[in-house]
């Protein structure tokens, strides 16, 4: 378990102070001017050397990621950062918890990781949704101008202006390249890539984006040391972690700890344990909705990281841990995915388009046993044909959960085909014809 002296987001729940003094009480912005100094490319060697992975998802190298952008200016555009703050995963509530309680972290970051990749602007690109968060967070901003830590001429030797860019509330808007489309003004729709955005991102200039929780822990690993970060936690899934857990646990929370925690630990220390107790736990949803869910008997010693969570055909995602326990519908609660993913779709690429939602509606069949048994074939064969064929992941974000739920749960959807055709009869040809083209 994580020690207090170990956290980063001291100030998680609001207990504190979130202005400027409060954050600089609990030690932000010192030492940010010799790390500046310290240039470009120390600090991207500290990142590396902490084994910092992305928080938005995916969990590449975060020191890799910015080493990508070019040299300062060869060719005389200028150079972006963006933050995604549109936090819409379901599940998903850990960086608005930075954005409203904790939000120097996230600006002092930006600054370091702009020195690393040689930008002068950042854009922070907020959900649609969270209003007040937006206000806390331009609020901080304007602190940081006024007390000359960001901006031109600042204290701290490096030009930085962040803009804070409000979105209009679009799942499709967190994917990184629909961001950048939707910060310029366009429909929030992906952009193929190559060209990547290192290359060429907003306005065609070199831009990274990077999730919140990865920008408000620049700053602490730099003061504490990159050993320090990469001792905590597990070879090659290092350092803390803010996880989400909903759902059928006794008092679901947002809480830092350390990565690879065991699952049972995260939800019988910070959550007052399942539902009903451990033997009540039916199924994890482990990194947000996009993951496929791990079942209960595979839950006992599950550690929460990125790469156990890959070796069991899931991901550690966002860290959203949705937790369903023996009462819950697990066929449904699916299909309930499918719906989200096939009203975000954004429409461009075939496979998605209608795959999320041909998907959906076989899925609702299986809800109540209204289909064939040969059908969850052809629902996994169409999930395959939907995964790795299209422009971004939401695709893929689409056939995931479905893919889980055959894997673990096939002898539950046959049962509930097997009861509806004890009761209705076995479907004829024609009917069964009628239903697929449902
Ligand atoms: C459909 C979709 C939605 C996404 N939504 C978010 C999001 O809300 N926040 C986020 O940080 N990353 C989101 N991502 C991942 C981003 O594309 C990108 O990988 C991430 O912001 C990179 O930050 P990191 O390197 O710090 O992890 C999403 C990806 C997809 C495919
Ligand atoms: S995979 Fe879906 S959301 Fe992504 S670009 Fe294609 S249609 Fe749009």
């Amino acid at each position: 378990m994580l020690s207090d002296q170990d956290r980063i987001f001291t100030n998680l729940y609001g207990f504190e102070d979130w202005t400027l003094p409060g954050a600089r009480k609990r030690g932000q912005w010192s030492n940010t001017k010799s790390f500046i100094d310290e240039g470009r490319e120390w600090i991207i060697e500290q990142l590396k050397g902490s084994g910092l992975r992305g928080r938005g998802g995916a969990g590449f190298p975060s020191g890799l990621k910015m080493s990508f952008m070019p040299k300062a200016s060869d060719d005389g555009r200028p150079h972006y950062l963006v933050v995604n703050a549109d936090e819409s995963e379901p599940g998903t509530c850990k960086d608005r918890e930075i954005l409203r309680n904790d939000p120097q972290l996230l600006v002092e970051g930006c600054l370091l990781a702009c020195r690393a990749m040689d930008a002068h602007y950042c854009y922070i690109y907020v959900r649609g949704e969270y209003i007040r968060e937006r206000e806390r967070l331009e609020e901080a901003v304007q602190q940081a101008y006024d007390a000359n830590l960001i901006g031109k001429n600042n204290v701290h030797g490096w030009d930085c202006d962040i803009y804070v860019h409000h979105g209009a509330g679009a799942y499709i808007c967190g994917e990184e390249t629909a961001l950048l489309e939707s910060l310029e003004g366009k429909k929030g729709m992906p952009r193929l890539k190559p060209p990547f955005p290192a290359n060429m991102g907003l306005y065609g200039a070199p831009t990274t984006v990077h999730n919140v929780e990865t920008i408000a822990v620049v700053p602490e690993i730099l003061r504490r040391g990159a050993t320090w970060f990469a001792d905590l936690g597990r070879p090659n899934n290092t350092g803390t972690k803010l996880f989400c857990i909903s759902g059928h646990v006794e008092r679901p929370c947002t809480v830092e700890e350390e990565m690879g925690i065991t699952f049972r630990e995260l939800v019988e220390k910070h959550c007052g344990g399942v539902r009903g107790g451990w033997d009540n736990l039916l199924a994890v949803i482990p990194g947000g909705s996009s993951v496929p869910l791990i079942p209960h008997w595979e839950c006992d010693d599950l550690n929460m990281d990125f790469d156990t969570l890959r070796d069991k055909k899931s991901g550690l995602g966002t860290a959203a841990v949705i937790v369903m326990d023996k009462s819950t519908d697990i066929v449904n609660a699916i299909t309930r995915l499918s719906y989200f993913y096939r009203h975000e779709s954004c429409g461009q690429c075939t496979p998605c388009r209608e795959g999320t939602g041909w998907m959906w509606r076989v899925m609702k069949r299986m809800v109540e046993g209204r289909a064939e048994l040969r059908e969850i074939d052809q629902l996994l064969d169409v999930t395959k044909r939907v995964e790795g064929h299209t422009i971004c992941a939401l695709g893929d974000a689409a056939a995931w959960p479905i893919q889980g739920l055959i894997r673990h749960f096939r002898p539950e959807m046959e049962r509930r085909i097997r009861e509806y055709q004890a009761a209705h009869g076995a479907a004829k040809p024609a009917r069964a014809a009628a239903i697929a083209a449902e």
